[in-house]
């Protein structure tokens, strides 16, 4: 087969480190096979769903389940993160070696949607996480200074009556696991990096020669607090929206590498969800079907990346920071390779409805954005094509 490229950009198959999808518990939100077709049309080849389904993904049942039913859907390799701790409130450590060596190969563990906030809880994890090989991701949230939290903490939130989260619940956390990680020789991932003291820190951690990494949202790269002024849920997420200020750092440390990669948390939700008052709503929000384009209008095309830096942060890296070789090497002639094709020149308007997820809490909804993906590859099979996610024919 021969696919028409002219005019494209070719890159190599989007990674997506954080990604919830539903599966087991929540499938009325969102299935291992909806949130594939909605990553294969994103442009992604590969995604890591988080650990806070029910149940759990403490154990490599949960683990192994998610990995095989992503195999058989065949849209995208679904890596199970693993849970850091048994339950998402866990005083005790989960039993990694087990999902690590069992057939999903778990490479990363995290409690998203709990901060592993215990600090020597962390530092065995760290511990554990450098013997064999395996990441700890860090939501970073103190969750003592987010009691009872929805918003972040500043003027907008304090004039709207809602109950503030301060940039220090985050930071706190950033520099503890840095500290941490320095001290037990072991690697750490923050997770969605919100404020510009994030970014202060990670400068720091880094120039220490600590082995800290970090990823970014499109959502927090665009959006800020002034979103909040309707109270319309669907723009309340974890860490919250901050402000003009913060976005502004997290796109320059994007563009310089202090933030090595882009992740999108796509946190789907039902309506009812979604609904009624902010405090009362889910946090999070869709994010693997637009990723590509917010990219483009907030990084490709003020000039702050070019093609090369968003192959770099949408794909290299984040294969990279979890170990996965077949991205960032070179292609051999005739190798089945994991692709994506973007038209830099179209230009789209997001509708919920159209999109292949399950649920419809995208923030984006009636806006109009750059760029699209056009067609995916997954080891030379096309996965998304036009719009479409393309199943497999006949067996695996
Ligand atoms: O907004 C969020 N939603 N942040 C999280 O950390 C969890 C996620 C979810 O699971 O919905
Ligand atoms: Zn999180
Ligand atoms: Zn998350």
């Amino acid at each position: 087969e021969v696919i028409d490229a002219s005019g494209q950009i070719l890159l190599p198959g989007f990674v997506d480190l954080h990604t919830h999808l539903r599966e087991p518990g929540r499938e009325d939100t969102e299935t291992i096979e909806s949130g594939s077709a909605a990553a294969a049309l994103g442009g992604y080849t590969a995604v890591f769903a988080m650990a806070n389904t029910s149940p759990v993904a403490d154990s490599v049942v949960v683990t192994d389940h998610v990995w095989r039913r992503g195999q058989e859907v065949g849209l995208v390799d679904v890596y199970p993160v693993g849970a850091v701790t048994v339950g998402l409130e866990g005083k005790q450590l989960a039993e990694m070696g087990t999902m690590a060596t069992g057939a999903a190969g778990v490479r990363m563990f995290s409690d998203d949607g709990h901060c592993v906030y215990d600090p020597l809880l962390m530092r065995r994890a760290l511990e554990y996480a450098n013997t064999f090989g395996v990441l700890i991701a860090q939501h970073a949230e103190e969750p003592r200074l987010t009691v009872g939290a929805v918003a972040h903490e500043g003027p907008t939130a304090a004039r709207l009556g809602l109950a503030g989260w301060p940039r220090a619940a985050e930071e706190s956390i950033v520099a503890r696991d840095a500290l941490l990680a320095r001290d037990a020789g072991a690697r750490v991932h923050i997770c969605h990096a919100s404020t510009a003291g994030t970014v202060e820190l990670l400068k720091w951690a880094k120039a220490q020669g600590i082995s800290i990494t970090a990823e970014v949202t499109p959502h927090h790269l665009l959006l800020d607090d002034s979103r909040l002024e309707t109270y319309d849920a669907v723009n309340k997420v974890n860490p919250p929206l901050r402000e003009a200020s913060d976005a502004a750092a997290l796109r320059q440390a994007l563009a310089e590498g202090v933030i090595d990669c882009v992740a999108t948390d796509h946190a789907p939700h039902a309506e009812q969800d979604k609904c009624c008052e902010f405090a009362a709503a889910r946090p999070g929000m869709l994010g693997l079907e637009t990723a590509l384009s917010i990219i483009v209008q907030t990084m490709v095309e003020p000039g702050l990346l070019d093609w090369r830096g968003v192959a770099k942060v949408m794909s290299e890296r984040p294969a990279e920071i979890v170990g996965l070789d077949e991205h960032g090497r070179p292609i051999e002639v005739g190798e089945p390779a994991n692709l994506t094709l973007v038209d830099p020149r179209a230009s789209w308007t997001v509708r919920a409805k159209e999109l292949a997820s399950i649920s419809n809490n995208t923030p984006f909804e009636d806006m109009t954005f750059p760029a699209r993906v056009t067609t995916t590859l997954l080891r030379g099979r096309v996965t998304a094509r036009e719009g479409k996610a393309v199943k497999r024919t006949g067996g695996p």
